[in-house]
């Protein structure tokens, strides 16, 4: 063969090897291979067919020398003309002169006169699957080449589209697979679960959205139930970190001793009884978030321990003294007053200011009014479903709850509609199914405390009774913590306890 055609086709050859992997869109590459080949190898029309494998039709997937319209009508079923027949046999297939070609159907129309074109057609395909066809159309005249060349050559790049079409394919299937898991994680969470159509927390939505993207520390700030945790996983899912996990601790609900090592992990050996090494949660949480409830109970010594993971950006299991990189998004929430326990010595304050970079401050429900009856609709839609009723509420009922001040907000809003559908007896709740605290609890307003006949010291003994329960409830019955949090002894709950005989789970 000449010198010069054979170093035309090598250049070919290398040329599509690098346009196919050009970029990682099917249709460009496939179409600069085409038109590389058109311009070196002197071909005038070139198409890469694929398979479709629901219709199992070859459509013309890119093309050289053709205009939309005639690529629009290049369809051709399995056994349809010549490339339906080399899809069929997995073998080439030249026809010398097309003119003199029964078989040959021109379906695109692009070859008005068809005398004195040949035209090649050679099969993709990859292991024994046979997934597209190349065709070309070739003038031979005086030193155009031969037939044979191109088939070597036509088949040398066949074999590079057909491995470049099944990484594509590979990787479309892995991107789908991507999106698919990221949106049902994102259904969970993200803002279709979250209600509020008020000016307050449609601001606090707007934050979320805006510094979701970064990285920064974020500080929930609100009344328990006031949604601090389903804001966090909201910030974690809008975020680059949504494929990694958010890891919740709550630093209350861990004995301090083992706070520690909750968090950091320990390796083997670390202290007495550490028989094998642990994983703490920032471990588990890297690549994500992790987020760091009711902070304010965090030990002071700890706070010193976080603190270094803030500014070094690396953490250590317990006794090992090797840094791990901490790649992980911090959030913290509290329901306390962090000022109030810096100057009571409780909170160091060069934490607080590290981990107040984004405060987000969640308003009491009592706060924003205008969402109770969405959010009362919200959660009523989602109990029926859940326990398949069709309870309906009174406009006394509505009334009475935008009414009620919530001091346990959305949760106690959520809490008191499930137990009202599930209780439900018929399909329509009226006042009267009310709990007694809705009437009661708003002590700064006596109107309400004449609606019940029972003397006053009833009354307040009722409301007494009610928060103990409910914070007995919320401290999950440890009755230290129910006494800190209703700011009484421990010995003067347990007298009331007694007294008004509640019910310890
Ligand atoms: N804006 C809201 N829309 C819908 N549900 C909410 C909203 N805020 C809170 N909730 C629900 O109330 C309950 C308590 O929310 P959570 O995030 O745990 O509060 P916190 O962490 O502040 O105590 C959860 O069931 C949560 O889904
Ligand atoms: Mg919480």
């Amino acid at each position: 063969m000449e010198q010069n055609k054979q170093n035309k086709e090598l250049t070919a050859i290398l040329e599509v090897s690098k346009v196919l992997t050009s970029s990682i869109d099917l249709e460009r590459n496939l179409t600069s291979a085409m038109s590389t080949l058109g311009s070196l190898l002197e071909m005038q029309r070139g198409c890469v067919f694929l398979l479709d494998s629901e219709s199992e039709q070859l459509r013309i997937v890119a093309a050289h020398g053709l205009t939309k319209e005639e690529i629009m009508r290049g369809k051709y079923r399995i056994g349809e003309g010549i490339v339906g027949r080399v899809i069929k046999s997995g073998s080439p297939m030249i026809v010398p002169n097309i003119g003199d070609e029964p078989l040959f159907l021109n379906k695109t129309g692009s070859r008005p006169n068809k005398d004195g074109i040949s035209f090649i057609s050679i099969p993709i395909k990859l292991k024994g699957e046979i997934f597209g066809v190349i065709s070309v159309d070739r003038i031979y005249a005086g030193e155009n080449g031969s037939v044979d060349d191109d088939l070597r050559v036509l088949q040398i790049v066949s074999s590079l589209i057909a491995q470049f079409v099944k990484l594509w394919e590979t990787y479309k299937k892995v991107e789908r697979e991507k999106d698919q898991l990221k949106s049902q994680l994102k259904e969970r969470f993200s803002f279709p679960n979250i209600i509020g159509e008020s000016e307050k927390f449609q601001s606090i939505l707007k934050s979320v959205v805006k510094v979701a993207g970064t990285d920064a520390t974020v500080l929930l700030l609100g009344e328990s139930g006031t949604g601090k945790e389903l804001i966090a996983r909201a910030l974690h899912y809008e975020s680059k970190r949504a494929a990694f996990p958010i890891i919740s601790v709550n630093c209350a609900a861990i004995p301090q001793n083992l706070l520690e090592i909750e968090l950091f992990g320990c390796v083997k050996g670390a202290f007495t009884g550490a028989v094998s090494k642990r994983i703490g949660r920032f471990e588990l949480a890297l690549g994500g978030t992790i987020f760091l409830d009711e902070i304010a109970e965090l030990p002071y010594d700890l706070q010193a321990k976080l603190l270094r993971v803030l500014q070094e950006h690396t953490f250590e299991r317990v006794g090992s003294g090797i840094p791990i990189k901490a790649d992980v998004r911090i959030i913290t929430a509290t329901n306390k007053n962090l000022l109030t326990e810096i100057k009571e010595g409780r909170f160091r304050e060069d934490l607080y200011w590290r981990l107040n970079v984004v405060p987000i401050m969640l308003p009491p429900l009592r706060e924003r009014v205008d969402d109770i009856a969405l959010l009362t609709d919200y959660y009523l839609r989602k109990f029926n479903k859940d326990y398949n009723k069709q309870v309906t509420f009174t406009e006394d009922v509505l009334k009475t709850f935008i009414s009620y001040s919530w001091p346990g907000n959305v949760r106690e809003l959520a809490n008191t509609i499930e137990r009202l559908v599930i209780m439900a007896d018929g399909d329509l709740i009226d006042k009267d199914n009310l709990p007694f605290c809705m009437f009661t609890f708003k002590t700064d307003k006596l109107d309400i405390i004449e609606h019940n006949s029972n003397s006053l010291n009833d009354e307040v003994e009722e409301i007494e009774k009610q928060r103990i329960i409910k914070a007995l409830k919320e401290q999950n019955y440890v009755q230290n913590k129910t006494a800190k949090a209703l700011g009484i002894t421990q010995r003067q709950l347990g007298y009331r306890i007694k007294k008004y005989g509640v019910a310890l789970k």
